[in-house]
Protein backbone atom coordinates (compact mmCIF):
# COMPACT_ATOMS: atom_id res chain seq x y z
CA UNK A 1 0.00 0.00 0.00
CA UNK A 2 1.68 3.60 -1.07
CA UNK A 3 0.02 7.02 -0.63
CA UNK A 4 0.92 9.77 -3.16
CA UNK A 5 -0.33 12.55 -0.40
CA UNK A 6 0.73 13.62 2.89
CA UNK A 7 -1.01 15.19 5.81
CA UNK A 8 0.77 17.89 5.58
CA UNK A 9 -0.13 19.10 1.99
CA UNK A 10 -3.72 17.61 1.96
CA UNK A 11 -6.17 20.34 0.85
CA UNK A 12 -10.01 20.71 -0.10
CA UNK A 13 -11.25 21.74 -2.84
CA UNK A 14 -12.73 25.08 -2.91
CA UNK A 15 -15.78 24.02 -4.62
CA UNK A 16 -17.56 21.02 -3.58
CA UNK A 17 -15.46 20.94 -0.19
CA UNK A 18 -14.87 17.10 -0.87
CA UNK A 19 -11.06 15.39 -0.05
CA UNK A 20 -8.60 16.62 -2.36
CA UNK A 21 -5.02 15.84 -2.81
CA UNK A 22 -2.28 17.88 -3.95
CA UNK A 23 0.41 16.37 -5.80
CA UNK A 24 3.32 17.96 -7.71
CA UNK A 25 1.43 21.35 -7.82
CA UNK A 26 -2.32 20.08 -8.27
CA UNK A 27 -4.94 19.81 -6.18
CA UNK A 28 -6.74 16.58 -7.72
CA UNK A 29 -10.64 17.04 -6.53
CA UNK A 30 -12.47 13.43 -5.91
CA UNK A 31 -15.56 14.55 -7.23
CA UNK A 32 -14.09 17.12 -9.48
CA UNK A 33 -10.48 16.31 -11.15
CA UNK A 34 -7.84 18.18 -11.10
CA UNK A 35 -8.44 21.78 -9.61
CA UNK A 36 -5.57 24.11 -10.38
CA UNK A 37 -4.10 25.34 -7.20
CA UNK A 38 -2.34 27.99 -8.50
CA UNK A 39 -5.47 29.49 -9.38
CA UNK A 40 -6.50 32.74 -8.14
CA UNK A 41 -8.89 31.79 -5.26
CA UNK A 42 -9.10 28.99 -6.32
CA UNK A 43 -11.79 30.22 -9.22
CA UNK A 44 -10.41 28.58 -12.55
CA UNK A 45 -10.68 24.82 -12.38
CA UNK A 46 -9.27 22.93 -15.43
CA UNK A 47 -11.60 19.57 -15.08
CA UNK A 48 -9.85 16.89 -17.36
CA UNK A 49 -11.52 14.60 -19.61
CA UNK A 50 -10.08 11.38 -17.88
CA UNK A 51 -11.04 12.15 -13.95
CA UNK A 52 -10.68 9.22 -12.28
CA UNK A 53 -13.89 7.84 -10.06
CA UNK A 54 -13.77 4.18 -10.14
CA UNK A 55 -10.92 2.07 -9.96
CA UNK A 56 -11.59 -1.58 -10.80
CA UNK A 57 -9.21 -4.65 -10.40
CA UNK A 58 -10.11 -7.08 -12.95
CA UNK A 59 -8.00 -10.72 -13.16
CA UNK A 60 -7.81 -14.14 -14.26
CA UNK A 61 -5.89 -16.15 -11.48
CA UNK A 62 -5.87 -19.75 -10.80
CA UNK A 63 -2.98 -19.94 -8.62
CA UNK A 64 -3.29 -16.30 -6.60
CA UNK A 65 -0.29 -14.65 -7.68
CA UNK A 66 -2.15 -12.37 -10.92
CA UNK A 67 -4.68 -11.98 -8.00
CA UNK A 68 -2.18 -10.46 -5.59
CA UNK A 69 -0.68 -8.34 -7.64
CA UNK A 70 -3.92 -6.39 -9.73
CA UNK A 71 -5.70 -5.81 -6.68
CA UNK A 72 -2.80 -4.38 -4.82
CA UNK A 73 -1.99 -1.96 -7.55
CA UNK A 74 -5.52 -1.41 -7.61
CA UNK A 75 -5.98 -0.74 -4.28
CA UNK A 76 -3.41 1.61 -3.89
CA UNK A 77 -4.82 3.45 -7.17
CA UNK A 78 -8.38 3.67 -5.64
CA UNK A 79 -6.66 5.30 -2.20
CA UNK A 80 -4.61 7.88 -3.73
CA UNK A 81 -7.45 9.34 -6.08
CA UNK A 82 -10.20 8.45 -2.94
CA UNK A 83 -12.24 6.55 -5.08
CA UNK A 84 -14.44 3.00 -4.61
CA UNK A 85 -12.21 -0.32 -5.75
CA UNK A 86 -14.58 -2.62 -7.49
CA UNK A 87 -13.18 -6.41 -8.27
CA UNK A 88 -14.25 -8.40 -11.59
CA UNK A 89 -12.63 -11.82 -10.94
CA UNK A 90 -13.56 -13.97 -13.73
CA UNK A 91 -10.93 -17.02 -13.39
CA UNK A 92 -14.30 -19.01 -13.02
CA UNK A 93 -16.41 -20.41 -16.08
CA UNK A 94 -19.67 -18.77 -14.36
CA UNK A 95 -17.59 -15.49 -14.50
CA UNK A 96 -17.12 -15.21 -18.35
CA UNK A 97 -20.97 -16.00 -18.94
CA UNK A 98 -21.40 -12.52 -19.67
CA UNK A 99 -19.66 -8.94 -20.60
CA UNK A 100 -17.91 -6.53 -18.53
CA UNK A 101 -18.53 -2.98 -19.22
CA UNK A 102 -16.71 0.15 -18.56
CA UNK A 103 -16.82 3.62 -19.13
CA UNK A 104 -14.54 7.04 -19.10
CA UNK A 105 -13.80 7.94 -15.69
CA UNK A 106 -13.43 3.98 -14.80
CA UNK A 107 -9.30 3.45 -14.55
CA UNK A 108 -8.75 -0.42 -14.51
CA UNK A 109 -5.91 -2.55 -13.50
CA UNK A 110 -5.98 -5.61 -15.85
CA UNK A 111 -3.82 -8.30 -14.74
CA UNK A 112 -3.47 -12.34 -16.60
CA UNK A 113 -0.66 -14.37 -15.71
CA UNK A 114 1.60 -15.63 -18.82
CA UNK A 115 1.56 -18.71 -20.18
CA UNK A 116 3.82 -20.35 -22.44
CA UNK A 117 5.05 -16.70 -23.46
CA UNK A 118 1.49 -14.64 -24.05
CA UNK A 119 -1.83 -14.83 -22.65
CA UNK A 120 -3.79 -18.00 -21.84
CA UNK A 121 -4.71 -19.35 -25.25
CA UNK A 122 -8.06 -20.65 -23.92
CA UNK A 123 -9.10 -17.13 -22.36
CA UNK A 124 -7.93 -15.06 -25.09
CA UNK A 125 -11.68 -14.92 -26.78
CA UNK A 126 -12.96 -13.57 -24.17
CA UNK A 127 -10.09 -11.46 -23.20
CA UNK A 128 -11.11 -9.67 -27.02
CA UNK A 129 -14.47 -10.20 -26.70
CA UNK A 130 -15.84 -9.76 -22.80
CA UNK A 131 -14.48 -6.35 -21.90
CA UNK A 132 -15.71 -3.01 -23.46
CA UNK A 133 -13.56 -0.11 -22.31
CA UNK A 134 -15.74 2.62 -23.69
CA UNK A 135 -12.69 4.88 -23.23
CA UNK A 136 -11.57 3.91 -19.71
CA UNK A 137 -8.03 3.83 -18.79
CA UNK A 138 -6.39 0.54 -17.97
CA UNK A 139 -3.04 -0.55 -16.54
CA UNK A 140 -2.55 -4.08 -18.22
CA UNK A 141 -0.01 -6.03 -15.62
CA UNK A 142 1.11 -9.59 -16.36
CA UNK A 143 3.00 -12.06 -13.62
CA UNK A 144 5.37 -14.61 -15.20
CA UNK A 145 7.22 -17.46 -13.23
CA UNK A 146 10.75 -16.53 -12.97
CA UNK A 147 11.21 -17.77 -16.63
CA UNK A 148 10.25 -14.56 -18.69
CA UNK A 149 6.86 -12.72 -19.60
CA UNK A 150 8.15 -12.62 -23.30
CA UNK A 151 4.84 -11.46 -25.83
CA UNK A 152 2.14 -11.69 -22.81
CA UNK A 153 2.34 -8.06 -22.18
CA UNK A 154 2.10 -7.26 -25.40
CA UNK A 155 -0.80 -9.14 -26.18
CA UNK A 156 -2.35 -8.28 -23.10
CA UNK A 157 -1.88 -4.03 -24.38
CA UNK A 158 -3.21 -4.95 -27.72
CA UNK A 159 -5.69 -6.96 -26.76
CA UNK A 160 -7.25 -3.92 -23.90
CA UNK A 161 -6.63 -1.12 -26.81
CA UNK A 162 -8.96 -3.64 -28.88
CA UNK A 163 -11.62 -3.38 -26.42
CA UNK A 164 -11.83 0.11 -26.39
CA UNK A 165 -9.35 0.73 -23.16
CA UNK A 166 -6.47 3.40 -23.28
CA UNK A 167 -3.33 1.80 -21.52
CA UNK A 168 -1.37 4.44 -19.73
CA UNK A 169 1.39 2.34 -17.94
CA UNK A 170 1.60 -1.36 -17.78
CA UNK A 171 3.89 -3.78 -15.95
CA UNK A 172 5.13 -7.63 -15.56
CA UNK A 173 6.12 -8.80 -12.40
CA UNK A 174 7.88 -12.22 -11.25
CA UNK A 175 5.97 -15.14 -9.09
CA UNK A 176 6.47 -18.25 -7.39
CA UNK A 177 5.60 -20.59 -10.41
CA UNK A 178 2.81 -22.26 -10.78
CA UNK A 179 4.13 -25.80 -11.72
CA UNK A 180 6.84 -25.95 -8.90
CA UNK A 181 8.21 -23.70 -5.91
CA UNK A 182 11.46 -24.51 -6.86
CA UNK A 183 11.33 -20.97 -9.12
CA UNK A 184 10.47 -17.42 -7.31
CA UNK A 185 9.26 -18.84 -4.40
CA UNK A 186 7.63 -16.30 -2.08
CA UNK A 187 7.40 -13.77 -4.64
CA UNK A 188 5.48 -11.51 -5.18
CA UNK A 189 8.02 -10.12 -2.34
CA UNK A 190 8.30 -6.57 -0.47
CA UNK A 191 10.85 -6.18 -3.69
CA UNK A 192 8.20 -6.80 -5.74
CA UNK A 193 5.47 -4.70 -3.79
CA UNK A 194 8.17 -1.74 -4.21
CA UNK A 195 8.20 -2.11 -8.06
CA UNK A 196 4.20 -2.22 -7.93
CA UNK A 197 4.20 0.90 -5.39
CA UNK A 198 6.74 2.96 -8.66
CA UNK A 199 4.16 1.76 -11.13
CA UNK A 200 1.23 3.18 -9.47
CA UNK A 201 2.87 6.93 -8.49
CA UNK A 202 3.76 6.74 -12.34
CA UNK A 203 0.36 6.05 -13.30
CA UNK A 204 -0.89 8.70 -10.69
CA UNK A 205 1.56 10.87 -12.23
CA UNK A 206 0.64 11.00 -15.83
CA UNK A 207 -3.16 10.62 -15.32
CA UNK A 208 -2.96 14.06 -13.03
CA UNK A 209 -0.89 15.71 -16.04
CA UNK A 210 -3.32 14.26 -18.68
CA UNK A 211 -5.54 16.69 -20.95
CA UNK A 212 -6.18 14.33 -23.52
CA UNK A 213 -6.16 10.78 -24.18
CA UNK A 214 -2.45 9.03 -24.56
CA UNK A 215 -0.98 7.50 -26.79
CA UNK A 216 -1.02 3.64 -25.67
CA UNK A 217 1.82 2.40 -23.73
CA UNK A 218 4.53 0.56 -25.18
CA UNK A 219 6.03 -2.45 -23.67
CA UNK A 220 8.46 -4.59 -24.77
CA UNK A 221 7.31 -7.87 -26.49
CA UNK A 222 5.13 -8.71 -29.59
CA UNK A 223 1.50 -9.39 -29.73
CA UNK A 224 1.55 -11.31 -32.91
CA UNK A 225 4.53 -13.75 -31.62
CA UNK A 226 4.42 -17.70 -31.66
CA UNK A 227 3.84 -19.43 -28.29
CA UNK A 228 7.08 -20.22 -26.41
CA UNK A 229 7.73 -24.05 -27.40
CA UNK A 230 8.39 -25.85 -23.48
CA UNK A 231 11.89 -27.49 -23.99
CA UNK A 232 12.82 -30.54 -21.55
CA UNK A 233 16.01 -31.88 -19.69
CA UNK A 234 17.11 -32.45 -23.38
CA UNK A 235 16.92 -28.94 -24.59
CA UNK A 236 14.46 -30.67 -27.20
CA UNK A 237 10.77 -29.60 -27.49
CA UNK A 238 8.37 -31.05 -25.06
CA UNK A 239 4.46 -31.16 -25.91
CA UNK A 240 2.28 -32.00 -22.73
CA UNK A 241 -1.27 -30.07 -24.30
CA UNK A 242 -3.38 -33.58 -23.55
CA UNK A 243 -2.02 -34.37 -19.91
CA UNK A 244 -4.34 -34.38 -17.08
CA UNK A 245 -3.76 -34.16 -13.32
CA UNK A 246 -3.68 -37.54 -11.80
CA UNK A 247 -5.50 -37.98 -8.21
CA UNK A 248 -3.96 -39.80 -5.49
CA UNK A 249 -6.90 -41.61 -3.53
CA UNK A 250 -4.75 -42.49 -0.68
CA UNK A 251 -4.98 -38.98 0.27
CA UNK A 252 -8.30 -37.43 -1.43
CA UNK A 253 -11.19 -36.62 1.12
CA UNK A 254 -13.56 -35.89 -1.56
CA UNK A 255 -14.09 -32.64 -0.48
CA UNK A 256 -14.69 -31.49 -4.08
CA UNK A 257 -12.45 -28.05 -3.78
CA UNK A 258 -10.87 -29.28 -6.60
CA UNK A 259 -13.95 -29.19 -9.04
CA UNK A 260 -14.88 -25.79 -7.46
CA UNK A 261 -12.25 -24.10 -8.48
CA UNK A 262 -10.70 -25.24 -11.60
CA UNK A 263 -11.34 -22.58 -14.13
CA UNK A 264 -12.06 -24.81 -17.08
CA UNK A 265 -14.89 -26.69 -15.08
CA UNK A 266 -13.61 -29.66 -16.28
CA UNK A 267 -13.49 -31.98 -13.29
CA UNK A 268 -16.37 -33.95 -12.86
CA UNK A 269 -17.61 -32.76 -9.10
CA UNK A 270 -18.97 -36.35 -8.65
CA UNK A 271 -15.84 -38.23 -9.46
CA UNK A 272 -12.70 -35.17 -9.07
CA UNK A 273 -10.56 -38.22 -10.58
CA UNK A 274 -12.32 -37.35 -14.14
CA UNK A 275 -11.11 -34.47 -15.89
CA UNK A 276 -13.94 -34.40 -18.40
CA UNK A 277 -13.09 -31.30 -20.53
CA UNK A 278 -9.50 -29.26 -21.79
CA UNK A 279 -7.14 -29.13 -19.00
CA UNK A 280 -4.81 -25.89 -19.20
CA UNK A 281 -2.27 -26.98 -16.94
CA UNK A 282 -3.01 -23.70 -14.80
CA UNK A 283 -2.38 -26.10 -11.17
CA UNK A 284 -5.72 -24.71 -9.61
CA UNK A 285 -6.46 -28.01 -8.47
CA UNK A 286 -2.94 -29.13 -7.62
CA UNK A 287 -2.07 -25.66 -5.56
CA UNK A 288 -5.71 -25.70 -3.97
CA UNK A 289 -6.23 -28.97 -3.02
CA UNK A 290 -6.13 -29.12 1.37
CA UNK A 291 -4.70 -32.91 0.92
CA UNK A 292 -2.22 -32.29 -1.67
CA UNK A 293 -3.50 -34.75 -3.82
CA UNK A 294 -3.29 -33.63 -7.51
CA UNK A 295 -0.62 -33.94 -8.98
CA UNK A 296 1.17 -34.40 -12.94
CA UNK A 297 2.88 -37.22 -13.80
CA UNK A 298 2.99 -36.98 -17.97
CA UNK A 299 6.94 -37.75 -18.60
CA UNK A 300 7.01 -34.41 -21.21
CA UNK A 301 5.39 -32.32 -18.36
CA UNK A 302 7.97 -33.79 -15.46
CA UNK A 303 11.18 -33.08 -18.28
CA UNK A 304 10.16 -29.55 -18.86
CA UNK A 305 9.55 -28.38 -14.95
CA UNK A 306 12.64 -30.46 -14.09
CA UNK A 307 14.11 -28.34 -16.77
CA UNK A 308 12.72 -24.80 -15.38
CA UNK A 309 14.07 -26.04 -12.18
CA UNK A 310 17.88 -26.83 -13.27
CA UNK A 311 17.85 -22.98 -15.94
CA UNK A 312 16.10 -20.61 -13.92
CA UNK A 313 16.29 -20.38 -10.43
CA UNK A 314 18.00 -17.06 -10.55
CA UNK A 315 16.00 -14.10 -9.86
CA UNK A 316 14.41 -12.72 -12.69
CA UNK A 317 14.07 -9.02 -12.73
CA UNK A 318 10.39 -7.04 -12.54
CA UNK A 319 9.60 -4.35 -14.97
CA UNK A 320 7.63 -1.90 -15.16
CA UNK A 321 6.30 0.70 -18.61
CA UNK A 322 5.14 4.27 -18.01
CA UNK A 323 5.31 5.88 -21.95
C1 LIG B 1 0.46 -23.43 -18.33
C2 LIG B 1 1.44 -22.47 -17.74
C3 LIG B 1 2.42 -21.91 -18.55
C4 LIG B 1 3.34 -21.00 -18.02
N1 LIG B 1 4.28 -20.41 -18.84
C5 LIG B 1 5.15 -19.53 -18.32
C6 LIG B 1 6.12 -18.89 -19.15
O1 LIG B 1 6.13 -19.02 -20.36
N2 LIG B 1 7.03 -18.07 -18.56
C7 LIG B 1 7.05 -17.87 -17.20
O2 LIG B 1 7.94 -17.18 -16.70
N3 LIG B 1 6.10 -18.42 -16.39
C8 LIG B 1 5.16 -19.23 -16.92
N4 LIG B 1 4.21 -19.78 -16.12
C9 LIG B 1 4.13 -19.38 -14.71
C10 LIG B 1 2.99 -18.40 -14.47
O3 LIG B 1 3.05 -17.32 -15.39
C11 LIG B 1 3.03 -17.83 -13.05
O4 LIG B 1 3.10 -18.87 -12.13
C12 LIG B 1 1.84 -16.93 -12.81
O5 LIG B 1 2.15 -16.02 -11.80
C13 LIG B 1 0.59 -17.71 -12.45
O6 LIG B 1 -0.43 -16.79 -12.18
P1 LIG B 1 -1.61 -17.12 -11.16
O7 LIG B 1 -1.00 -17.46 -9.82
O8 LIG B 1 -2.39 -15.86 -11.09
O9 LIG B 1 -2.38 -18.24 -11.73
C14 LIG B 1 3.29 -20.68 -16.64
C15 LIG B 1 2.31 -21.27 -15.84
C16 LIG B 1 1.39 -22.14 -16.38
C17 LIG B 1 0.32 -22.71 -15.49
S1 LIG C 1 -9.44 -30.93 -3.57
FE1 LIG C 1 -8.11 -32.70 -3.18
S2 LIG C 1 -9.05 -33.73 -1.46
FE2 LIG C 1 -10.63 -32.36 -2.29
S3 LIG C 1 -11.73 -33.60 -3.81
FE3 LIG C 1 -10.11 -32.59 -4.93
S4 LIG C 1 -8.39 -34.06 -4.93
FE4 LIG C 1 -9.84 -34.72 -3.34
S1 LIG D 1 -7.85 -29.85 -14.20
FE1 LIG D 1 -6.40 -28.65 -15.41
S2 LIG D 1 -7.54 -26.75 -15.87
FE2 LIG D 1 -8.62 -27.73 -14.17
S3 LIG D 1 -7.72 -26.84 -12.31
FE3 LIG D 1 -6.55 -28.72 -12.75
S4 LIG D 1 -4.79 -28.01 -13.96
FE4 LIG D 1 -6.35 -26.35 -14.03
Amino acid sequence: MFHLFRKDIEKHCAYCKSGSVINEGQVICSSRGVVDSAAPNNKERRPIPMNVSQVYAVYFSATGNTRKVTTTLANALAVSFDVPLEVRDFTLPAAREEAYEFAAGDLVVFGMPTYAGKLPNKLLDFVKSGFHGNGALAVPVVTFGNRSFDNSLAELCACLEGDGFHTIGAGAFACRHAFTDALANGRPDSDDMAELAKLGSAVVGRIVRMTEYPAPVTVDGDADAPYYRPLGLDGEPKVFLKAKPKTDLDKCIHCGVCASLCPMGSINPDDVTEVVGVCIKCHSCVRNCPMGAKYFDDSAFLSHRAMLERDYTRRAEDKIFTA
